[in-house]
């Protein structure tokens, strides 16, 4: 193998993306690696001079040359996952794919120094608010985690006062976890920046499904024509919602299960409802199991969590059900033995709770880079 061919697959670096680095075509490239000679002496020094490992992967990565992805998620907000094609999908999964080797050797990079990534929480959350402030710091960038419980808010500014004073601050990526849904929606038509949706109430949460689609891509090397059970509390989940959008988009076929009470009544997004665990199961290639989301509820859903484990809470038995090699995935944070057994939530070899958890960080610097190179763009998404 050509020894540039080695370095690129060693850093994980696409073709088409060095390619682009060094100005010339990913054909040429390609036909250069395969022994062509032909094109002229100026590209050959090129693409010599990096062979000779004059650039390090490290300084590759801290170029200033910030479009070095194959960028085709094109917009200038994540608000949700609707709306989003195969396309742009596979455009983040991709990035954050290649970024996974990299955050494992602790690269840093730089490209990104100067911009300003805000949290404004106003819900409770470890995963995705640590996760998007760890995501900003790995790109370079200045983080503000914003306390609510600190901020003007408590003296009565508005949710949309706070946004346009924050605003006026020109940050460059505002994301936003709030119990309201559309709230995100309402803060893009208002603010200049680009903004996340980290969670909605009951409506969306875009990058927890992209996390979940990168960790059963890197287990089962595709998404398509896999069969998801997800199984829990779907009428209150935005994960659910989220993920059942990006699985359909993506090929998969998806069984929701439930008591009938946690069951939304109509637009299943073209998802499967079961009642009963025995047939929601039956051949799927993984398993989501959600939390009962009790700050959602009004009223009482279930008899008890004891009766919900019984007939709902995965254990081993009703795991049997599932495909041989089936993947747990549970999005956080889990209550051991109300819809997980607490052994099986821990064996590594079958669930990908931790792994889920580390994915997130790169696909939260995806999307972060994937919406500071789209900061010219006028659409509002
Ligand atoms: N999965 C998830 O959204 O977790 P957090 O509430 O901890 O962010």
């Amino acid at each position: 193998m050509h020894a540039l061919n080695k370095w690129l697959i060693d850093n994980s670096i696409t073709r088409q993306v060095f390619a682009k680095k060094i100005n010339i075509s990913t054909a040429t490239l390609s036909r250069y690696l395969s022994g062509d000679r032909s094109p002229k002496q100026s590209i050959m020094k090129k693409i010599i001079k990096e062979t000779k490992n004059e650039v390090t992967p490290s300084s590759f990565y801290s170029s200033q040359n910030k479009n070095i992805f194959n960028n085709e998620f094109l917009k200038k907000h994540l608000l949700g996952i609707e709306g989003l094609n195969k396309k742009e999908i596979s455009s983040l999964l991709d990035r954050a794919d290649s970024i996974v080797k990299q955050n494992q050797n602790n690269v840093i990079y730089h490209s990104y120094k100067g911009k300003t990534l805000v949290n404004l929480f106003f819900e409770d959350s470890t995963r995705t608010k640590t996760s998007f402030e760890l995501a900003a710091k790995r790109l370079g960038m200045d983080v503000i985690n914003m306390q609510i419980e600190t901020s003007a808010i408590r003296k009565g500014e508005s949710l949309l006062d706070t946004a346009m004073t924050l605003n006026a601050m020109r940050p460059d990526i505002l994301v936003i976890r709030h119990s309201l849904s559309g709230t995100p929606h309402l803060l893009a038509n208002k603010v200049k920046c680009s903004v996340i949706n980290a969670g909605d109430g009951k409506h969306e949460h875009p990058t927890q499904a992209l996390l979940d689609a990168l960790a059963i891509k890197n287990r089962k090397g595709k998404i398509k024509n896999l069969k998801v059970a997800i199984c829990g509390d779907i009428i209150h989940s935005r994960v659910a919602r989220s993920n059942i959008k990006l699985l359909i988009t993506m090929g998969a076929t998806v069984n929701i299960i439930a008591p009938s009470t946690l069951l939304p009544n109509n637009n299943l997004l073209g998802a499967r409802a079961f009642t009963n665990m025995q047939q929601g199961l039956k051949d799927a290639d993984i398993v989501m199991i959600l939390r009962l989301q009790l700050e959602r509820m009004h009223g009482s859903y279930i008899p008890s969590a004891k009766e919900y484990f019984k007939f709902y809470g995965l254990d081993r038995n009703k795991l049997n059900f599932a495909k041989k090699d089936a993947l747990v995935m549970h999005p956080g944070p889990i209550n051991r033995g109300v819809e997980i057994d607490s052994e099986l939530a821990d064996d590594i070899n079958r669930t990908l709770i931790l792994e889920q958890v580390e994915l997130g960080v790169a696909i939260r610097m995806s999307v972060i880079e994937h919406l500071l190179n789209n900061n010219n763009l006028n659409t509002i998404q």
